[in-house]
């Protein structure tokens, strides 16, 4: 056996690469896939295009690369999370579109359980934020809005799963996720790990809809023989921001990893019980491997690399998202312009659903490239917020930040982000950390790899980057950020 198979199942695309064992790719394929946005504020994706290009590119990768399956020792998944699916367990139908963790429809049902006073217990039980962006609210918005669904699901037709669990039952048949991915639904419980009651009782969810709960390593089943020609073992499931952790082999309480992909997600590894925030950061499951469970610490930010794709495809001032490190460093800095990309509301630390896009300090001398330089920095503002909250959070000084995902090529955004962080950024050889990640823990499962230190002694560096600011333009900088906030807060109508 001389790989694993990685699916890497994004928001806007589907992956599919190869690890040899020293943890490097060896062949990888990516298929793009339709979004769907039927109203503002809305996100959809069609589950049958995130199966068929995922699939198309799992093959495609064996193909290219001429791979027998024979050859392949496990598969992992690694998906985008949060994202609700529905289907009928006896045809395998989707029941309508996937809604999209990105989709604000249910702000109205989350501000009507905060004036119910329900926002304590479910942080006390899930970890999480009362907000739109988990999968509970969207669930049982399907549920009341598309017509039959509530009485198929109390029957027990309908199963209910995020997109790892839709790929592992199209894959093996099995109705599973793992503990990571659940504990991003908010009807799961990460204190006991498992299925609560009570939060299925609070948002109408029929239990009998729920996949099993399994190990993030370990095997589940095997892939039927229809899609590669032979059964391999599905060993391997994890949020994608769970895997880009363990990828950057952050194993150990305190390690810090940044990913600037769609979003930007920061996560810190707790230790082995769940962290409490009171900087509002997320509370949230790690993976568990041979019956121990880590926790990990969130700060999740809607709007990362996507603010560059808003350039690109809604301000028109690039052509492609590569250009624009060039065009923000065609000016020597933003000329006081600030930019919050609070498209999609805000995340981690404000949850405001409300927030939009704001741009302040532009005067007759500001250009595209100040835009643009304002637009990269705002990425670099919103993850040193979290690093901020995360630090008081855990109460332990942070050494470096592991940066990885599109954005993090960006040399500029690099060196600006240690700036505004006064740490080190570093950044890995093999920035596919996010599958990585996922390889790793299904290739722990089939004896691929002996051990976690056998992983993490294959994590090599290519680039570190020193903060340079001096720490009284660092907090200068930081107060005009909050200053600019202020005006994004609270903007939309509810
Ligand atoms: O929580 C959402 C996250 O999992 C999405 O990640 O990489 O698909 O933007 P990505």
């Amino acid at each position: 056996m001389d790989y694993i198979l990685a699916l890497d199942q994004g928001t806007t695309s589907s992956r599919a690469i190869l690890f040899d064992r020293q943890g490097q790719v060896f062949a990888s394929a990516q298929h793009e896939y339709p979004q769907h946005f039927p109203q503002p504020g809305w996100v959809e994706h069609d589950p049958l295009d995130i199966w068929h290009s995922q699939l198309a590119c799992a093959r495609e990768v064996l193909q290219q690369s001429e791979t027998d399956a024979g050859q392949v020792a496990a598969i992992g998944i690694a998906n985008q999370r949060e994202t609700t699916v529905v289907w009928d367990r006896r045809t395998g139908q989707p029941l309508c579109h996937a809604i999209v963790w990105q989709d604000r429809r249910t702000a109205a049902i989350c501000d009507a359980l905060r004036a119910a006073g329900k926002a304590e217990l479910i942080q006390r039980k899930t970890g999480l934020e009362l907000d739109a962006y988990f999968s509970a609210t969207k669930l049982q918005w399907l549920l009341t809005h598309v017509p039959g669904a509530r009485i198929r699901a109390e029957r027990g037709e309908l199963a209910f799963g995020t997109v790892d669990s839709w790929l592992a039952w199209k894959l093996t048949g099995r109705h599973v996720t793992d503990v990571g991915n659940a504990a991003r639904t908010m009807l799961f419980n990460i204190n006991s790990l498992r299925w609560d009651e009570e939060l299925l009782a609070l948002f109408g969810v029929p239990a009998s809809m729920l996949p099993e709960v399994v190990a993030s390593s370990g095997q589940v089943g095997v892939t039927k023989e229809e899609w590669f020609g032979r059964a391999i073992p599905l060993a391997g499931i994890a949020g994608d921001q769970q895997a880009a952790t363990f990828g950057q082999a952050c194993h150990r309480r305190g390690m810090v990893k940044n990913t600037y992909g769609t979003g930007c997600f920061m996560l810190m590894h707790a230790g082995a019980a769940p962290p409490v925030s009171h900087n509002r950061l997320l509370s949230t499951v790690g993976w568990t491997i041979e019956g121990r469970t880590d926790y990990l610490l969130e700060g999740s930010v809607f709007m990362g690399g996507a603010t560059v794709q808003w350039l690109r495809d809604g301000l028109g001032i690039i052509k492609q998202s590569a250009e624009v490190e060039a065009l923000a460093l065609s000016v020597p800095d933003s000329g006081g312009v600030m930019l919050v990309p609070a498209f999609a509301g805000l995340g981690a630390p404000h949850w405001d659903a409300y927030a939009r896009g704001t741009i302040v300090g532009m005067t007759r001398g500001t250009t595209g490239a100040h835009i643009a330089r304002a637009a990269v920095e705002s990425i670099a503002y919103q993850s040193a917020e979290l690093l901020g909250a995360m630090q008081k959070d855990a109460a332990c000084a942070v050494h470096e930040v592991r940066a990885d995902g599109g954005a993090a090529r960006n040399d500029m955004l690099m060196q600006f982000q240690a700036d505004l962080l006064g740490v080190p950024v570093i950044r890995p050889r093999v920035t596919e950390t996010t599958a990585l990640g996922a390889a790793y823990l299904a290739g722990l499962a089939v004896g691929f790899w002996a051990s976690s230190e056998e992983i993490a002694a294959q994590w090599q560096l290519e680039r570190r980057f020193e903060p340079q600011m001096p720490a009284a333009r660092r907090e200068q900088l930081m107060a005009r950020w909050a200053k600019a906030v202020v005006h994004a807060k609270s903007w939309a109508e509810p």
